[in-house]
């Protein structure tokens, strides 16, 4: 309520147990919601459905805090037997879940499993902190910290990107995301360190934004549902995708880090060590970002990405004209905090004429926005000239 949005209470059976939903009415800027049927007129005779799939359809985001360990195995097998797991069913928004549980409980693989399948579908965690729990206990387990939830809300819709910014609306985005891994043999590969969450950032906020996402993805992270997922491993079923996927697309965000080198003959059987050390001859893979710029469609917008560690922004626009996008976006790996496997960022956004944007480190997400802030201006750059010579 603080932060300006509008909130309604889902409570549980149990919750209720708690506190009342009174309560919540008062502190909350709609009622508090209890049930499938809506019987507030007093009139038990006809309940009135309230439509179990309107809170879920109607709201921006989903947050479950706390989230119980029985709240999480029913959201996970798709139970829907009472408003608030109806509600997490009919919503195609975010969800937010925040554990909270006894130290045992949340160790637990049932509770650990749930979980992953969970953030396999996009859903996003807020792990518990260590503190009190319930019964005197002290461990892990504890909701997490209201601001550390309240971050987490406002990385996902804050400054309104999933309810009112729908600039991307009817716009085919194509991002490449994750390290790919390049076969020695069945059991060994070469890659890289990049996680892909900057990747999946950017289709997450993309399509939060109105817009039409495929995300070709080498990465195992999980993707919001609503974004099409084509999962590739190497570089070369990378290429197969893009190429394919490219020619419908308005935006392409090549933020990938694609396998520079690949092992020119793969062994069909497992290294042995007795062997003694192999020698293994690599070759170079396909540019990628290359051959989508030779074949762009007119109109279509590419994003590069580089990853530098000295010369930053000298090294970013070379590679920017060398590769003929319209927008480099270069990571200071050597920034703590930055690149690499971490949540946040900090990044160079360099277009033909220079630096266009600077993003001190933040949450990926955050830097996503600003990234497609640019490509949005972009777009409505190149609508206008296409206007202006319909028109002349
Ligand atoms: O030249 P460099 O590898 O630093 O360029 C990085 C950019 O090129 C990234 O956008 C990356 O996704 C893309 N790339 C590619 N195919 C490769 C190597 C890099 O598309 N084989």
């Amino acid at each position: 309520m603080d932060n300006g949005y509008f909130v309604t209470p889902v409570l549980t059976h149990s919750a209720t147990r708690f506190v009342g939903a009174a309560t919540f009415s008062a502190l909350a800027s709609e009622p508090a919601r209890t049930k499938l049927f809506d019987d507030s007129r007093g009139n038990t005779s006809a309940l009135t459905p309230i439509v179990h799939t309107r809170l879920g359809q109607e709201a921006d985001l989903v947050l479950v805090a706390p989230a119980t360990a029985h709240l999480l195995a029913r959201y996970a097998t798709g139970m829907a037997d009472d408003l608030l797991t109806t509600t997490l069913l009919a919503t195609r928004s975010p969800v937010i879940v925040c554990p909270a549980m006894h130290s045992e409980m949340w160790d637990h693989p049932a509770v650990q499993e749930n979980l992953s399948i969970l953030a396999s579908r996009g859903v996003i965690v807020v792990p518990p902190a260590e503190g009190r729990l319930a019964g005197g206990d002290v461990g892990m387990g504890r909701l997490a910290d209201i601001e550390a939830i309240l971050e987490r809300v406002e990385d996902v819709v804050g400054s309104g990107a999933a309810s009112t910014r729908r600039e991307l609306s009817g716009v085919r985005v194509l991002v490449s995301a994750g390290g790919t891994r390049e076969p020695i043999d069945p059991v060994r590969f070469i890659s890289n360190r990049s996680s892909g969450k900057q990747g999946h950032a950017l289709a997450e906020e993309a399509y939060l934004r109105g817009a039409e996402v495929t995300l070709v993805t080498a990465s195992r992270l999980g993707a919001t549902e609503g974004v099409k997922v084509v999962p590739v491993e190497t570089a070369s079923e990378m290429e197969e995708a893009m190429m394919k996927e490219a020619p419908m697309a308005d935006v392409v965000i090549m933020a990938a880090a694609v396998a520079d080198f690949r092992v020119k003959t793969p062994r069909g059987e497992k290294i042995k060590r007795s062997d003694g050390t192999p020698e293994i001859l690599l070759e170079p893979t396909p540019d990628i970002l290359a051959k989508l710029v030779k074949c762009r469609r007119s109109g279509q917008v590419l994003v590069g990405f580089a990853a530098e560690t000295s010369d930053v922004i000298e090294r970013g626009h070379e590679k920017l004209v060398r590769k003929g996008v319209d927008i480099l976006v270069v990571n200071d790996v050597s920034t703590p905090g930055a690149g690499f496997d971490h949540d946040t960022n900090a990044v160079s956004i360099l277009g033909p004429g220079g630096v266009v944007h600077e993003v001190a480190l933040a949450t990926k997400r955050r830097v996503a926005g600003v990234i497609l802030d640019r490509i949005a201006l972009e777009l409505n750059k190149r609508s206008k000239t296409m206007e202006k010579e319909a028109s002349s």
